[in-house]
This record gives structure tokens, sequence and C-alpha cells, in this order.
């Protein structure tokens, strides 16, 4: 006797799940590789701006031009943008895994913390610009605390909360994700902004030795 066949999936449904999967995917790529390229655009700032520091304790004369204007970008471009996409796309993890909750609000914690250390680090870049005399400690500290800050902030990210928003957001959350700007990069972008050419040129000379 042959067993009773389980009764097969309709055709129909077959196709939907596809083209649910298929949306899936869709909906996640761009604000995932964005997510993603937007860490490894910052991870290289932060290099650069730790030349600078180094430079500083060997007592050569850093390019305080070059370290303003990446905290400044990193001010005006990841503050602004990076960090809200990524508080839509936290609040909703919590929402799908509540065991999360505690990561995920420190998480957020410290990117009001890295607005604040940025915020000291070019208000002290502006006064050695400005020709005012600072204590030499007062910004190696700023630089130094806004580094390790910022690495170990990227870090966990990439480490515990991307892997589960890959896992656990749908599709529309990460349509919400996408919704929230679509500012686009001033400095790694096309269409980049005139006030960052120097440092785009500094950038893809940088890229182009190491090639
Ligand atoms: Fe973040
Ligand atoms: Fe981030």
């Amino acid at each position: 006797m042959v067993g009773k066949r389980e009764k097969e999936p309709a055709l129909s449904s077959i196709k939907d799940r596809s083209s649910e999967a298929a949306e899936r995917q869709f909906a996640l790529a761009d604000p995932l590789a964005r997510w993603q390229a937007d860490h490894h655009n910052f991870a290289r700032l932060l290099d650069l701006v730790e030349q600078q520091v180094d430079a500083f304790r060997a007592d050569k004369r850093p390019d305080y031009e070059l370290m303003r204007l990446i905290v400044y970008y990193l001010r005006h471009y990841p503050d602004r943008f990076h960090h809200p996409r990524e508080d839509v796309a936290f609040t909703r993890l919590v929402k799908r895994d509540p065991t999360l909750q505690l990561a995920i609000a420190r998480r957020m914690q410290e990117h009001a913390v890295i607005a604040w250390a940025g915020e000291e680090l070019l208000n002290c870049l502006d006064e050695v610009l400005a020709g005012v005399v600072i204590e030499r400690s007062t910004l190696e500290a700023a630089a130094a605390s806004y580094l390790v800050y910022y690495r170990y902030h990227m870090a966990a990210e990439e480490e515990h909360v991307i892997p589960r928003a890959v896992e656990l957001l749908t599709a529309t959350d990460w349509a919400a994700v996408a919704a929230i700007s679509t500012e686009p990069d001033p400095l790694f972008g096309t269409d980049f902004d005139a006030r960052y050419q120097e440092l785009r040129r500094h950038i893809d000379r940088i890229s182009k030795e190491a090639e």
C-alpha cells in the first residue's frame, strides 16, 4: 500500500512565498548595504584621525584642517542621517525581540554620547585653528576618547546588532529604515559637497597608494 501523499502546496502559494522572499531581499539590500558601507567609510575616517593623533604624539604637526573636516563630516552626516536610520531599525528590532532591549538602549545612548564627544573635539580643533593656545593633553584626550568610543560603538553594532537585524527585520521594517532619509552622502557619495573636495582627494590618493 502506498502511503498517504502529503497534499502538495498550490502553485500560487509557492509563487507568493518566493515573491515575498524576493521582496524582502529587495527591501533589505539597499538599507543594509548602505548601513555597512557607512561603517566602512567611518572606520577609514577614524583611521585618518588616528594618524593625525599619532603625529601629534610624535611631536610632528598634525593636519588640524584635515582633522576638523573629518570630525565636521562625522557630526553632520552620521549624527544626522546614519544614527537616526539606526534608531528606527533598533526600535523595530526590540519589537521583534524584546530581549534585545538593554543592548539596544545602550547603542542608542551611545549615539548621543558620540554626538557630544564629536562636538567637544570639533570645538577643540576650532580653537587650535583660531590660534587659541590649549593644553596639548586636552586635545589628545578629546581625540583619543572619540576614537575609542566610536570604534567600540561600531564594533558592537557589527557584531551584535546587524546580524540580528538581518535575521529579524521584515521588508516593512527595512522600508521604514530607508524612508528616514534619502540624503546623499556629502563625502563618499557620487555628488559630493564642494566643502569636502580636499578630503575626498586625500582619501582617493590614499586608496590608490594602497592598491
Ligand atoms: Fe550607531
Ligand atoms: Fe552605525
